[in-house]
C-alpha cells in the first residue's frame, strides 16, 4: 500500500507541471515518472528537491517513452498542443489524436494493466481513440480507461458553493455526459447539499459550468486555457484511482468511460472505483425534465465526436 508508480505523460506542460507537483506530494505515490518531448530532466530535477518520499525520474523524447512507462499502475495523459494561430480545429484534433494514440500504444505494450486517465482534449474523442488502440493491441479492458471530467465537477462545486455561501468542499454536484460545451451536463437536482433555483438561474448556472473553460481562456487573454485547475482536478482523479487500488471502498468519481447507460457508447456518470478500475457504473439517477433535455441535446455531438475518434484510429 502507498507504494505506487505513476506516470505523467506531457509532464512539462502547463497542466503537466502542476499535476506532477501534486502527484509528487500524494502520499500514495512512491515513484513518479515524467515523460515529455522536452524539458523533463529539468522538471524532474526541480521536483526531486521537494521533501516527499516519491522518487522522480524524467524521461525525454520517443527513445525513452517505453522506459517511462515501465511498471506504472496509473498513467495520466495531459500531453497535447495548444491551438496556434492559423491552426484549424481539425489540425489540432489530428495532432492531439496522434499524440494520444502513440502514448496509448506504448502504454498498452509496456503496462497493459495500468489505469489510463486521459486529459488531452477533445476528451470526447481521445477516450475512444485510446479504446481502439488497446483493442488493436489485444489488451483492451473497458474498466481501466478513463476520460478525466473532474474539472467539470470541481467547477460545479465551486460555483454552487458561491451561490449557497458554503465551503465548496462540502458541495458535491455530479456532472455527466461529455467534456465539451453542451455535452457537459450538471445534475444540480442531485447536488448535496440541495440547491433550489428558479428556472432562469438554473439555466445560467448550467451554462456557466458548460462554458467555464472559455471563461478561463478569455481571462488568460491569449496565454492559454485552464492549467492549474485542470492539474488539481487531474490529481484529484488520479489519487482516487490510487485509493481504490489500495482497497479503499466507496470511492466515487464521475468519469467519461465506455458505457451502456445511454445511446452513447461513451458517457460520463458517477463511477464506483475498485481495485480493477470501474467497479460499478452508478448510472444517471433520477433526472428532472430539464436534465433529460440536456442529455437529449448532448447525444448528437457526443456520437459525432466518438465516431471521429474511432475513424481516426481506423484510418491512421
Ligand atoms: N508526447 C509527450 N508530450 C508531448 C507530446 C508527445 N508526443 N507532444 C507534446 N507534448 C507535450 C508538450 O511538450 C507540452 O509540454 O505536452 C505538453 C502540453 O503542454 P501545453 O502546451 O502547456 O498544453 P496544456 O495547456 O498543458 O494542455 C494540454 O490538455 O486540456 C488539454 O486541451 C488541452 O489537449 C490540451 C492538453
Amino acid at each position: 500500500q502507498n507504494q505506487h508508480k505513476v506516470a505523467v505523460m506531457g509532464a512539462s506542460g502547463g497542466i503537466g507541471q502542476p499535476l506532477s507537483l501534486l502527484m509528487k506530494q500524494a502520499p500514495q505515490v512512491s515513484q513518479l515518472s515524467l515523460y515529455d518531448i522536452v524539458h523533463t530532466p529539468g522538471v524532474a530535477a526541480d521536483l526531486s528537491h521537494i521533501e516527499s518520499p516519491a522518487k522522480v525520474t524524467g524521461f525525454v523524447g520517443p527513445d525513452q517513452l517505453k522506459a517511462s512507462l515501465e511498471g506504472c499502475e496509473v498513467v495520466v495523459i495531459p500531453a497535447g498542443v495548444p491551438r496556434k494561430p492559423g491552426m484549424t480545429r481539425d489540425d489540432l484534433f489530428n495532432t492531439n489524436a496522434s499524440i494520444v494514440r502513440d502514448l496509448c500504444k506504448a502504454a498498452a505494450e509496456v503496462c497493459p494493466k495500468a489505469f489510463v486517465a486521459i486529459i488531452s482534449n477533445p476528451v470526447n474523442s481521445t477516450v475512444p481513440i485510446a479504446t481502439e488502440v488497446y483493442k488493436k493491441a489485444g489488451v483492451y479492458d473497458p474498466k481501466r480507461i478513463f476520460g478525466v471530467t473532474t474539472l467539470d465537477i470541481v467547477r460545479a462545486n465551486a460555483f454552487i458553493g458561491e451561490i449557497l455561501g458554503v465551503d465548496p468542499r462540502e458541495v458535491n454536484c455530479p456532472v455527466i455526459g461529455g467534456h465539451a460545451g453542451v455535452t457537459i451536463i450538471p445534475l444540480v437536482s442531485q447536488c448535496t447539499p440541495s440547491v433550489s433555483l428558479p428556472a432562469d438561474r438554473l439555466k445560467a448556472l448550467t451554462e456557466r459550468i458548460q462554458d467555464a473553460g472559455t471563461e478561463v481562456v478569455k481571462a488568460k487573454a491569449g496565454a492559454g486555457s485552464a492549467t492549474l485547475s485542470m492539474a488539481y482536478a487531474g490529481a484529484r482523479f488520479a489519487v482516487s484511482l490510487l485509493r481504490a487500488l489500495d482497497g479503499e471502498e466507496g470511492i466515487v468519481e464521475c468519469s467519461y468511460v465506455r458505457s451502456d447507460v445511454t445511446e452513447s457508447p461513451y458517457f460520463s456518470t458517477p463511477i464506483l472505483l475498485g481495485k480493477n478500475g470501474v467497479e460499478k457504473n452508478l448510472g444517471l439517477g433520477t433526472l428532472t425534465d430539464f436534465e433529460k433535455e440536456l442529455v437529449k441535446g448532448a447525444l448528437p455531438e457526443l456520437l459525432a465526436s466518438i465516431k471521429k475518434g474511432e475513424d481516426f484510429v481506423a484510418k491512421n
